[in-house]
């Protein structure tokens, strides 16, 4: 579905992608680990468009996006939750999803309100609410559920869990895992591996702007070493 090859990019003169070289297939959860500041975001933002290639190819369902910016990928369903989630806090949860059910991708993914809030309980239960007045967590699952009324049918998700409490975390797990069920692609950067691994079918390691390691979940637990050298955490104990 998309594919990276030797994608290199940055901002002014530093170049933070050395060459990403990575590829999700249809229906995977793909997870993007590593040490905070290797590129991850940026691997995000090349593939969207909002960061300009300097090298290397993107290609999206056979088609060649290298060149393309956010309003032309977004267009053919790939669409991307950023750190910040940016919803419309003087909006409600309603007018927000609205908003984002204009314009977009005609995709076959493309949910509609009705889908949104069959599937997003506590979006429901919040429906008139303003943005401002919804928890980080809820604002997380908005933010997500903009996406899909958008149509993504690839939902890039940038440290969907990041300062979350813990109970709350495993809420927006469940909402990915509803996502990957309703049969869309997602590729996640999480800092949070254990969140990673639990949620992924596969896994890279990107370092120094590099993907350094590819494995399964089952792989990743199993390996210490590069999980202690590459992240920083131990599984050990
Ligand atoms: N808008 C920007 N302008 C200049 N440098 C940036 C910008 N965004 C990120 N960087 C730098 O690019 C590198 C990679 O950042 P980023 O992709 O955000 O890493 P990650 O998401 O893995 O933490 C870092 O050194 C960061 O300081
Ligand atoms: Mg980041």
């Amino acid at each position: 579905m998309l594919e990276l090859d030797d994608v290199q990019s940055g901002y002014g003169e530093t170049r933070v992608l050395q060459g990403v070289d990575a590829h999700v297939d249809e229906g995977e959860v793909v997870a993007l680990v590593g040490r905070n500041g290797v590129g991850k975001t940026t691997t995000l933002r090349t593939i969207l468009g909002s960061v300009e290639p300097w090298a290397g190819t993107i290609t999206y369902r056979g088609e060649d996006v290298t060149e393309l910016g956010p309003v032309d990928t977004v267009q053919r369903g790939i669409g991307l939750v950023p750190e910040e989630r940016r919803i419309f806090p003087g909006l409600s949860v309603e007018e927000n999803l609205e908003l984002a059910s204009y314009g977009g991708a005609d995709t076959e993914n493309r949910r509609d309100l009705p889908w949104v809030f069959d599937t997003f309980q506590n979006l429901q239960e919040r429906r008139q609410n303003r943005g401002s007045d919804l928890s980080g967590g809820e604002q997380q699952m908005l933010a997500i559920a903009r996406a899909l009324v958008s149509g993504a049918d690839l939902l890039m998700l940038d440290e969907p869990t990041e300062g979350l409490a813990p109970m709350i975390v495993d809420r927006v797990m469940e909402v990915v895992k509803d996502v990957r069920d309703a049969g869309i692609t997602v590729l996640l950067v999480e800092q949070n591996v254990r969140v990673a691994l639990d949620l992924a079918d596969r896994v890279y390691v990107l370092a120094h702007g590099e993907i350094v390691h590819e494995a399964t979940p089952e792989e990743l637990r199993a390996d210490d070493d590069t999980v202690e050298r590459y992240l920083g955490v131990s599984f050990a104990d």
